[in-house]
């Protein structure tokens, strides 16, 4: 299928939440979107279409950003937009994070950013244009004592220091790197038992709806002046104390 026409989106963590959000609302804005997670041909809120491809793979891994850019030029013949948003978060004390943890963090936070960014960087600097979103979390400038997070901080604050690197190497190639930061998101890595508290982690005392970061994505694909920015969606919590 060739379908050159369209602008082409690729949404890692394409099965739930807020990477399922960016697919729909992509979507429904015309664009051509390659969906990957590790079960994204079982997920049923996927809905077969004609302008969306689905890749199964653990995405810390160089074989699946392999795969899913090569569906992304087979099917599509270019990537627009990469939004590098399959993510975990495990909340522990620090001295009680393994080994295991630690490689299954930087594998899912780290490598998989590494990966994909790398497949899709030739495509667009041949197009000379693309767009990258690395999805962080304001946990990164706004620790919260009781929410043990060193891990998730480790792996994630790096989204922003190196998506500025990032923006600066590539500008005069067309190529635009942004961060999105969320606060605590209403998905279903939350139970709904602790949304009461995660309330309060927000000086506008809500979670984010997942709408709320696919704005902010949608915004910065849309805003051809800017690059390297870190756009935090945090109901505020990073503005200071409350
Ligand atoms: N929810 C929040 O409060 C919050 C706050 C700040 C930042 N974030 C960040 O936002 C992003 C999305 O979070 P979410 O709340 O939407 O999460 P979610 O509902 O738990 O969804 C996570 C997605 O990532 C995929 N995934 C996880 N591990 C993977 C792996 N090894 N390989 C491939 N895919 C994998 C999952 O699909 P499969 O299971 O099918 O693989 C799923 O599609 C993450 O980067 C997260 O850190 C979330």
């Amino acid at each position: 299928m060739s379908n050159s026409q369209k602008s082409v989106a690729i949404v890692t963590g394409a099965s739930s939440g807020i990477g399922l959000g960016l697919v729909q609302a992509l979507l429904a804005r015309d664009y051509a979107v390659i969906a990957t997670s590790r079960t994204a041909t079982k997920s049923k809120n996927l809905a077969a279409s004609p302008n969306l491809v689905l890749v199964d793979g653990d995405i810390g891994k160089k074989t699946t950003a392999v795969a899913v850019a090569n569906a992304a030029m087979k099917h599509f013949g270019r990537i627009d937009l990469l939004v590098n948003n399959a993510g975990m978060f495990m909340s522990k004390l620090f001295t009680d994070y393994t080994e295991e943890d630690f490689a299954l963090m930087v594998s899912t936070n780290v490598a998989s950013f590494f990966y994909m960014s790398q497949q899709v960087i030739p495509a667009m600097q041949r197009q000379k244009s693309g767009h990258i979103v690395n999805i962080s979390t304001t946990l990164v400038d706004q620790p919260v004592l009781g929410v043990p997070a060193s891990l998730p901080v480790l792996t994630k604050s790096t989204m922003s220091a190196v998506s500025r690197e990032l923006a600066i190497e590539y500008a005069a190639q067309g190529i635009r790197i942004n961060t999105v930061s969320p606060g605590t998101v209403n998905t279903p890595m939350h139970a709904s038992e602790d949304h009461e508290t995660l309330k309060k982690l927000h000086p506008i005392q809500r979670l984010a709806e997942i709408s709320d970061i696919v704005d902010a994505v949608l915004y910065l694909t849309s805003a051809s002046f800017v690059t390297g920015e870190n756009l935090r969606v945090d109901g505020g919590a990073h503005a200071g104390r409350w």
